[in-house]
């Protein structure tokens, strides 16, 4: 902490330390990237980099990138090419790939574009500083090595100032057939708890009202922690982190994300309804509603036990909404186990579902199998399956009309400036105007009471009630 308050008064003294030029960050990909991108812009604001007004005028471009799916992939070039080009003619330009792709494909990157100055992995995202200094010695970087993760001194730059991300795990150490990840983020990695409590008591501070917790298999936490309670039981799991950090002073709003099934405990389930800033949404991706698929996947779970920890979750949570992922067209995948996917989504009801055909990707073993399903049968169930989705999501939302749900006001709404926006516990975006009874102006960070008269899909609207 010491370090960084010195470098910034030293900065503060030396104006030529000050002024390093102009960064542009484009985060691709999920969660995890976006919490990266916002450190990595803290520790270019210390360093002295402002941020420009536009992605072409900047004298640092860095794209964080991602590889989940094919066509993520295909996007970087194209903006890296762009990027290149204009290096041409303005050479100062500093080219930076960070995140997956740059894990993933590591020297190659340098030689499919050797203008790029930095290609670095998302386990180096804190050592940005370092790295950016070899580059002015004039190196061409590449830091891709297995890497233990530092705790972070730099303050984030975050995009809102009112909801947070906060990492508590890095990584990931299943193994699913089709899935990229476990290669490009490493294995796991957990922050002490009091690491995180400290993180959350300054966001506190700063006047934040939300955290999300974040990992990409967050049931996995702790568990490469010491400490086993007398009873036998790990000390360090993710329910306990709940209770541990749940009292935090000026935090109204607790949420955690990404549940594996695999992991999802009863205990956990019950710390959520006995908490009450725990929000009642559960991100549990099920992938296939087929249990010889999901055998096939490696998620070690079946549907059944699926259903089982969502029938648990409405029990004690009745209004609490679930979403979920789901892969369609895996390789072999029959029409009748694709069906068996929709009579899930059928009888659950989710409120929301990410949906994707599947794309093989670099080092996954599912990838070299030989049942490979066409575009055409990828193109036409993932049709089927996004009208289902789009449809019960819109049957879902009608219990909230003429509800009065509590919204925590997060913005101004960008498409209409006398509105605000923000989410219900259930996550559910809502809009509302910024005026509510007697002209009394509402503010992001506010929590309001909000009844609700428009249903959409995927969003709601109301009007504010004091
Ligand atoms: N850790 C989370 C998900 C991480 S990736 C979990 O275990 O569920 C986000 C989503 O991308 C996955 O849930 C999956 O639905 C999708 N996905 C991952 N690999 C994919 C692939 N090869 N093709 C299509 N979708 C994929
Ligand atoms: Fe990928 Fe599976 Fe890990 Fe999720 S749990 S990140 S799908 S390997
Ligand atoms: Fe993409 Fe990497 Fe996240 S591959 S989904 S950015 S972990």
């Amino acid at each position: 902490m010491i370090s960084t308050q010195l470098q910034k008064i030293d900065s503060e003294l030396d104006p030529s330390a000050k002024n390093r030029g102009s960064y542009w960050i484009k985060t691709f990909g999920c969660q995890m990237n976006k919490a990266d991108s916002e450190r990595m812009a803290g520790i270019l604001r210390d360093m002295g980099y402002q941020e420009a007004s536009t992605e072409l005028s900047a004298d640092l471009v860095l794209y964080n990138t991602c590889t989940i799916r094919d066509n993520a992939e295909q996007k970087v070039y194209s903006y890296l090419g762009r990027q290149a080009k204009r290096k041409k003619t303005s050479p100062h330009l500093k080219l930076v790939v960070a995140g997956c792709v740059a894990q993933q494909e590591g020297e190659s990157l340098l030689r499919r574009v050797p203008e790029l100055d930095l290609v670095m992995g998302p386990q180096h995202a804190n050592r940005l500083e370092t790295l950016l200094n070899q580059v002015d010695n004039g190196q061409q970087v590449v830091a891709t090595d297995e890497h233990q993760i530092l705790e972070d001194l730099t303050a984030a730059r975050r995009d809102s100032n009112v909801c947070a991300w906060v990492n508590v795990i890095y990584g990931c150490n299943e193994r699913c057939t089709y899935c990229v990840v476990p290669s490009v983020r490493g294995k796991e990695q957990s922050r002490k708890p009091e690491a995180i409590k400290l993180e959350i008591e300054e966001l506190a501070k700063e006047g934040f009202k939300e955290v999300t917790l974040l990992g990409q298999n967050i049931d996995a936490y702790g568990r490469d922690l010491p400490g086993i309670k007398s009873t036998g039981r790990r000390a360090n799991t993710l329910t306990d982190l709940l209770y541990f950090i749940h009292d935090v002073k000026g935090i109204e709003r607790i949420r955690f994300a990404t549940s594996h099934p695999r992991y999802f405990t009863k205990r956990l389930i019950q710390a959520c309804s006995d908490l009450p800033k725990l929000c009642e949404h559960f991100h549990i991706p099920f992938q296939s509603g087929d249990n010889q698929v999901l055998k096939k996947m490696a998620r070690g779970y079946t549907i059944e036990k699926y259903k089982r920890i969502v029938y648990q979750i409405k029990d004690l949570m009745p209004n609490a909404s679930i979403s979920a992922d789901v892969i369609v067209a895996f390789p072999g995948e029959t029409e009748s186990q694709f069906q068996n996917t929709l009579k899930v989504i059928r009888e659950i009801e989710f409120d929301q579902v990410n949906t994707a055909a599947y794309s093989p990707r670099p080092n996954t073993p599912a990838s070299l199998w030989p049942e490979q399903l066409s575009e055409e049968v990828k193109v036409n169930r993932l049709k089927e399956l996004n009208l289902l989705v789009e449809r019960t999501a819109k049957n879902r939302n009608n219990r909230y009309k003429d509800q009065l749900e509590e919204v925590l006001a997060e913005s101004i709404n960008p498409k209409d400036d006398k509105q605000l926006m923000g989410r219900t516990r259930t996550n559910r975006l809502t809009f509302f105007p910024k005026k509510g009874p007697e002209d009394f102006s509402y503010l992001p960070g506010d929590l309001v009471k909000v009844k609700i008269k428009d249903i959409r899909p995927f969003s709601l609207s109301g009007i504010p009630l004091k």
